[in-house]
């Protein structure tokens, strides 16, 4: 994910490979998205026939990399991944397709980047197993089709918004993450410490889970640090007192809010007047990209309710002013409330 670079808690690092589950079962949480994959796949396997197109969406670190590789792995076929960014020309994409085995699933990351004489090829390639090759130019110019082999693709997004109609409907399943439960993250907790052979008790997990942001890759990364810290500055074990020492050392407070989360919200309230901000201007605000804050940030703080968005821009609730010890001004506390932007 080159474009997240500064987002740190939420890129992907090499200690996720061992702790991603490979099943279903595995797969905590997300209870609705389970079940209806679950039925699918039963259905498509008894049927003998091709999964059908599968669409993730969601904000990072809540597990669509991983859903793609397990419904892979319950179909019990191959998978091939790349994304959107790595496609640069229609011919790119006509390899991998052409090369594909029967069956294969064919994952696409960051969907929504793909360009648009790209996106073209795979609209047949979805609908029709075929390719279209246009030969020649001008009024001579013929199109030809080529067979290409059933295959499943499995498109994953943080930004469905951004993805064009005609790319959309040709997904005959459509799946999108919520963030997790503190109790859901906790379980992830737990099972990933078994794996990493971490000694965690329960008010340990617990004390990490509830600032993980709802989401499992911070929840992870979180527990990693810890057991460093715990393992320096104490004998290996994670209780609740290590880890909110930890924890306070990383600088993630009890809402789970980091350094450049409260950043934003600070510089809407000192710099802004509390808003509305426009995204830009904001981002510009923390030395941050616009793309990382809308994709990265944005998410959590407007489903924990610190942050409002408003036709005019970005607003601090009196939620974000209570946390970071301002005063409400009275126009909020009042409960004026600026429309919501869809
Ligand atoms: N439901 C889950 N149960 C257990 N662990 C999970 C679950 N979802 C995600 N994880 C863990 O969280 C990590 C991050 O998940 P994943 O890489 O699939 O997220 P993503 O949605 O693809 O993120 P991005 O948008 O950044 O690509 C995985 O390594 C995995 O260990
Ligand atoms: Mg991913």
């Amino acid at each position: 994910m080159d474009r997240l670079v500064g987002a740190g808690f939420y890129q992907e690092d090499s200690g996720e490979a061992h702790i991603r589950p490979m099943l279903l079962k595995e797969y905590i949480g997300q209870q609705k998205v389970k079940e209806n994959v679950a039925v699918f796949i039963q259905a498509a396997r008894d049927r003998k026939e091709q999964l059908d197109h599968v669409l993730l969406s969601g904000p990072p670190g809540l597990g669509k990399t991983t859903l793609a590789a397990i419904i892979a792995n319950e179909m019990a076929r191959p998978i091939r991944k790349t994304s959107g960014p790595a496609i640069e020309r229609p011919g790119d994409l006509a390899a991998v397709l052409t090369n594909l085995e029967p069956g294969e699933v064919l994952f696409i990351d960051e969907i929504h980047r793909l360009n648009r004489t790209v996106e073209e090829i795979l609209y047949p390639a979805m609908e029709d197993y075929a390719l279209d090759i246009v030969i020649g130019k001008g009024p001579s110019a013929r199109t030809l089709r080529l067979d290409l082999p059933p295959f499943t693709l499995v498109g994953a997004t943080t930004r469905p918004g951004l993805l064009t109609a005609p790319l959309r409907d040709r997904f005959g399943i459509a799946c999108r993450l919520e963030f997790y439960s503190a109790e859901e993250l906790g379980e992830i907790l737990l099972r990933a410490a078994g794996i990493l052979n971490i000694k965690i008790d329960e008010s340990g997990a617990r004390e990490i889970s509830g600032r993980a942001r709802g989401t499992p890759r911070i929840a992870n990364r979180l527990l990693r640090r810890v057991r460093d810290f715990a393992e320096v500055k104490g004998d290996g074990a994670i209780n609740a007192r290590v880890a909110r020492l930890g924890l306070e050392m990383l600088e993630v407070d009890e809402e789970g809010l980091d350094n450049l989360d409260r950043s934003i919200l600070t510089a809407i309230i000192q710099k802004f007047g509390g808003g509305p901000v426009g995204l830009d201007t904001l981002a510009a605000a923390v030395s941050e990209e616009s793309d990382t804050l809308e994709d990265v940030y944005e998410p959590f703080l407007l489903k924990t309710g610190f942050l409002q968005r408003t036709p005019r821009g970005r607003i601090a609730t009196p939620r974000a002013y209570n946390h970071l010890g301002h005063p409400v001004p009275s126009i909020l506390g009042e409960g004026h409330l600026f429309a919501e932007e869809d």
